[in-house]
């Protein structure tokens, strides 16, 4: 989705700010813009539909400037274009805008603008701030800006430059992320701290409402209220190394095979062996309260939404307390009823899903508990959480999330975990689970080492037009996570439906060229599964089993191994993820950046 990056201070800007683009390619977008203020008064601006490296082909060698804004983007109203992309210029050419989220009442404004004679040069939403901003009379750029964002219904994060105030950018957010980044006489603002750990790895998050104003000494944080408000710098732990390939061809390969560190990094500091539990130090919520909870629901979007399925079926396994996971983008508009004891869990890996964000908001208007079960240290759903976990998955760079479903399964397993020992869960018990995912990264490299077993596997399946998952119980959220892993990166239609429903509908389906990937895991529901197995082989449907042991009526078996039952979703997920990238090889798509998608959709 779409990215800003501004930088204020006495660096050459334009490679600066490219390099921050291109560290942002990974959310997605379709055009590309900087803007600058010249060092002899005015602004400078370069903008090209495609990728940030056509738009760097374009910027001409003497560019220079003071500050500088810059954006990707990720196109909403009007289609990709170098006139819709952003900055965008007022009609004075005094004022430059990059925007990142949505203007609901953009069309209303446009016209009023309109019919006092402002020429729109774009489709886009974006525009109508620009002018806004430019038409205020008001006298400092910040009470423009503040003037302009008032009147404005919608989500945005902004960064502006102005010819008469050369010395700052000034920014804002409602509903769309800014981050700046704390230099030594130079500043930074991004909406994503990807395109500034390169730089400054002391950032300041802004909270919607929040505006700053940047110079290259300083920076100062207001509401849009105007009153000041206090913000000390953070250090963030993400590595810049960690946004390099690291070898791999793609960001996908690189973070699959992350995954045994990453686990390791979420269980790091956690285990209490004296008392079989673990300790959660950011859940703010002590052991009575723990045990007053009657009910847990789960909300997420997409592949935390899947992870979320997985813990409400470890926390009732576990802590035998009842509990479900819904998306959050479903839950947020059906005037769910809010129960006072109800624990209620957001899971993002951005941290800034707008759906997620959303519910979260909702939930905390009505008097509810919220934990977030959060990736990206700081981000939105993270503060706007009464306590939480963070996973430590380390920065997740692909489209596709991988290492960061494992590790939120993980951070689960440790709620669960902690829950169940505040209520009936036995030392043994609680031992059992601590020995189970202490043996994960071990286990986890174990299954890697089959890649190349997958890989073949995907070579025959790379042909398939559809292909169905199964699983039953704990196999059925590992066979929803692996359905919309093939169809993000590969583009294969793929459904997931529970084992046990397969007599009721999707029979039919079956013939041999829709192929069934199974899960099958060694537990109380083996044979169920087998009989799953018949059913389909009788049809003459193909059969890729994902089980602990070979499974006769299957045509392949990829062979994982086996932890505690209340585990084993964790890993089983993890083949069909390989399967997913190798199947995506074979028929040469764009794994990182698949088509249509963004990495954070901070917008509806
Ligand atoms: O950042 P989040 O975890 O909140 O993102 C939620 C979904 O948009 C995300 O999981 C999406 O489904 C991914 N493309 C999955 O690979």
């Amino acid at each position: 989705m779409c990215g800003i990056v501004g930088y204020i201070g006495k660096r050459d800007i334009a490679p600066l700010l490219l390099e921050g683009l291109a560290r942002l390619e990974y959310r997605g977008y379709d055009s590309a813009g900087i803007a600058v203020t010249a060092p002899k008064g005015g602004l400078k601006m370069v903008k090209a539909k495609g990728r940030v490296r056509e738009l760097e082909a374009k910027v001409p060698a003497r560019f220079k400037g003071t500050a500088g804004i810059a954006h990707t983007r990720w196109a909403t109203h009007g289609a990709p274009s170098d006139e819709n992309a952003h900055p965008h210029l007022s009609a004075d050419e005094k004022v430059a805008v990059v925007h990142n989220g949505i203007i609901d009442n953009a069309s209303d404004l446009r016209r009023k603008l309109e019919a006092e004679g402002v020429e729109f040069l774009s489709e886009t939403d974006t525009e109508v701030l620009t002018h806004l901003i430019a038409r205020s009379s008001a006298a400092t750029l910040e009470d423009k800006v503040r003037q302009a964002v008032r009147l404005i219904e919608g989500t945005y994060g902004i960064a502006v430059l102005h010819a008469d105030f050369p010395d700052r950018i000034v920014v804002a957010r409602n509903g769309s992320p800014v981050v700046l980044g704390i230099g030594e006489k130079e500043m930074f603002v991004a909406s994503d701290i990807a395109a500034l750990v390169t730089h400054t790895r002391q950032i300041v998050t802004l909270d919607d409402g929040e505006m700053a104003t940047l110079t290259a000494e300083d920076f100062r944080t207001y509401t849009t209220e105007g009153t000041s408000t206090s913000a000390e710098p953070t250090t963030v732990e993400w590595e810049a190394a960690s946004y390099d390939m690291g070898g791999h061809d793609t960001y996908m390969h690189k973070e699959i095979h992350e995954q045994a560190d990453a686990v390791d990094r979420v269980l790091r500091g956690r285990i209490d062996d004296r008392f079989s539990t673990v300790h959660l130090g950011g859940l703010n919520l002590d052991a009575r309260e723990a045990r007053q909870i009657r009910r847990v629901k789960i909300l997420g979007c997409g592949t935390s939404y899947h992870a979320g399925m997985i813990g409400a079926q470890m926390i009732e396994e576990l802590a035998r307390i009842p509990a479900d996971a819904e998306p959050a983008s479903e839950f947020r508009y059906r005037n769910a009823v809010v129960d006072p004891d109800t624990l209620y869990i957001a899971v993002s890996q951005s941290g800034e899903t707008y759906d997620v964000l959303a519910a979260v908001q909702e939930l905390k208007r009505k008097g509810a508990r919220v934990l977030g079960v959060v990736n990206v240290v700081g981000s939105a759903i993270a503060r706007e959480s009464d306590g939480g976990i963070y996973v430590h998955a380390g920065p997740e760079v692909c489209v596709v999330s991988t290492k960061c479903f494992t590790n939120t399964t993980v951070a689960f397993a440790l709620l669960a975990l902690h829950l169940g020992r505040t209520r009936d869960l036995s030392v043994a018990d609680g031992k059992r689970i601590i020995a189970g995912l202490r043996r994960l990264p071990e286990q986890i490299n174990e299954i890697l080492k089959a890649e190349d077993e997958i890989k073949e596997l995907a070579q025959e399946f790379a042909d398939a037009r559809s292909m169905l998952f199964i699983g039953r119980v704990r196999g059925y959220p590992v066979a929803r996570e692996a359905s919309l892993k093939l169809k993000e990166v590969s583009y294969i239609h793929a459904e997931a439906y529970p084992a046990s429903e397969l007599k009721h509908g999707p029979l039919a389906l079956i013939e041999p060229a829709l192929p069934t990937v199974a899960i099958v895991p060694d537990d109380d529901l083996l044979e169920k599964n087998r009989a799953a197995l018949e059913e389909i082989k009788a049809r003459s449907g193909k059969i890729l089993a994902v089980a602990h042991q070979e499974q006769e009526k299957a045509d392949r078996t990829v062979v994982v191994p086996k932890n505690e039952d209340e585990l084993d979703p964790i890993l089983m997920g993890i083949p069909l993820q390989l399967l997913a990238y190798h199947t995506a090889l074979a028929l040469g798509r764009d794994i990182d950046k698949p088509r249509n998608l963004a990495k954070s959709v901070t917008v509806e």
